[in-house]
């Protein structure tokens, strides 16, 4: 691969992100190609990267030599060849609605390989559920183990039978905060999740009241999204393992497995040029680079400390660790195609403003978490980036430009390109693979944006259709 600059630019990772005859090249496919071939805005995946970030979690399972699931996060992206090369990947899915239930079905994952999330699950979606025998529901509250419970009983009886009792898990929220966005924290008291520390003992007594409809399997905490420390999450796992021991003690009950939920961060700030615009703790949350082997030896080092002095040892040792990421599987693996179509010059303030096709309808969390996308042109990619812009997406809507409108600072005032971009230079913005696709919608009336997926071998496939007008009408009845 030519490479046209001396120094590769921050933002380049060798075999997936490079410069390549001045383009952007993704697993060596040229981004301009696939703006000609996809039209734009266009999302474009990476298998060896999605396959890559599992293995660096696998590796870190292995590394603490402890039984340790993987359950992908499907809210972060659940398009069904993206939760294809994470099923062929050999991890476990995690869903959040009967929706990513029967996407996760669909696709192949066995019952066995999810667990269900959720505040306020119907009815039906917990039948579903309970009939498929998944391996966990994690229960949002005392109240939702009866809702299981009824659910185990209507499956008995329109089937005839319940093969086995449904398995549940306590979600917990023990008061761990975190340095992530406070609408990305979800271990406060303050936050809607869980059961809070003083009712588990009789969350538990209330789920080992039936063991003919539930069995209680685990218990469960998310301290939160991008969480930049290790801190949180030992924090989280010895309050997890505490609450494991004393119902071991109390009620006899062995948990099979302790979840520590998501919250593995990506590295948004690989290339720092920007970042000097971001205040502090916004630029090392969005840069935490944090290991998830890390993560894992400190929340067993401070179980295997408890364990020792309860004599606990044994019980630890059979308990599973389960992990849900779902940033740090496709965060870096997805990014955003969008052309500029118009520009302007404001003379009063010499603002130059490039106004592109992708909005924030395409990436919701740039709108409402202000959240960082490092930006460059695909189209001279090896160039330096030092001319500022002013950058907007295309909606009829003030608060749909690419810094944050609130003058609060959460995004830098200019976005850094090439002198002199024009109408027609194709942009990519990276690191946009969660959190994206599956939270688009189609504001202002615009088709939504086709996907890619760049193959192992090299090969882009679509993963998704770019919308048709009529698919903007097809649920309306009139
Ligand atoms: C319960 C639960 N598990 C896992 C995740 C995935 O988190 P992340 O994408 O940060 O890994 C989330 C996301 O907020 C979540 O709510």
């Amino acid at each position: 691969m030519s490479t046209t600059v001396a120094a590769s630019p921050a933002w380049t990772i060798p075999d997936y992100l490079e410069v390549s005859d001045e383009h952007l090249a993704i697993n060596g496919t040229d981004a301009l190609a696939l703006v000609r071939e996809h039209e734009s805005p266009l999302f474009v995946f990476s298998a060896p990267r999605i396959k890559r970030n599992i293995e660096r979690l696998r590796k870190a399972g292995e590394s603490v030599q402890h039984p340790i699931r993987f359950f992908y996060a499907s809210k972060a992206n659940s398009n069904m060849a993206v939760l294809k090369t994470v099923l062929e990947s050999g991890i476990d899915v995690e869903v959040n609605s009967g929706g990513e239930l029967f996407k996760a079905l669909r696709i192949g994952f066995r019952p066995d390989q999810i667990i269900f999330n959720g505040t306020s699950k119907s009815a039906g979606e917990l039948d579903d559920a309970v009939r498929a025998g998944i391996y966990a529901i994690n229960v949002d509250s005392i109240y939702e183990i009866g809702l299981v419970e009824e659910a185990a009983k209507r499956v008995a009886a329109a089937d005839g039978k319940l093969v086995n009792p449904a398995r549940i898990a306590l979600r917990l929220v023990p008061e761990i905060g975190t340095r992530s966005h406070l609408g990305l924290q979800t271990a406060l008291l303050t936050s809607k999740f869980g059961i809070s520390s003083s009712e588990v003992l009789d969350a538990f007594r209330r789920g080992l009241q039936n063991p003919d409809l539930i069995h209680v399997c685990g218990i469960h905490i998310h301290v939160g999204s991008q969480t930049p420390d290790v801190e949180p999450f030992a924090e989280a796992f010895r309050s997890m393992w505490e609450h494991l021991v004393k119902i071991h003690d109390e009620t006899g009950h062995r948990l099979e497995h302790i979840n520590l939920g998501g919250g593995i961060p990506v590295n948004y700030l690989r290339d720092r040029s920007q970042a000097d615009q971001l205040p502090e703790h916004e630029r090392d949350m969005l840069g935490a680079d944090l290991e998830p082997s890390a993560v894992l030896a400190e929340a067993l080092r401070v179980a295997r400390e408890s364990a020792r002095e309860a004599h606990a040892e044994h019980v630890l040792e059979h308990t599973t660790i389960v992990l849900e990421p779902g940033r740090s599987v496709i965060g870096d693996a997805g990014l955003v195609l969008t052309t500029v179509l118009n520009m302007k010059q404001r003379p009063e303030t010499g603002d130059v403003w490039l106004l592109t096709d992708a909005g924030y309808n395409i990436m919701l969390s740039m709108n409402n978490y202000k959240w960082y996308y490092h930006t460059i042109s695909a189209s001279r990619a090896g160039e330096p980036h030092d001319s500022e812009y002013k950058v907007a997406g295309p909606l009829c809507d003030s608060g749909d430009v690419y810094f944050d409108i609130e003058r609060c600072g959460r995004l830098p005032d200019y976005r850094k390109l090439p002198a002199n971009v024009q109408p027609g230079e194709v942009l990519a913005l990276l690191n946009c693979g969660a959190y994206s696709l599956a939270q688009m919608f189609h504001y202002n009336g615009r088709p939504l944006p086709a996907a890619v997926l760049i193959k192992d071998d090299g090969t882009p496939v679509v993963i998704r259709r770019r919308d048709t007008y009529d698919d903007l009408i097809t649920n309306d009845v009139w």
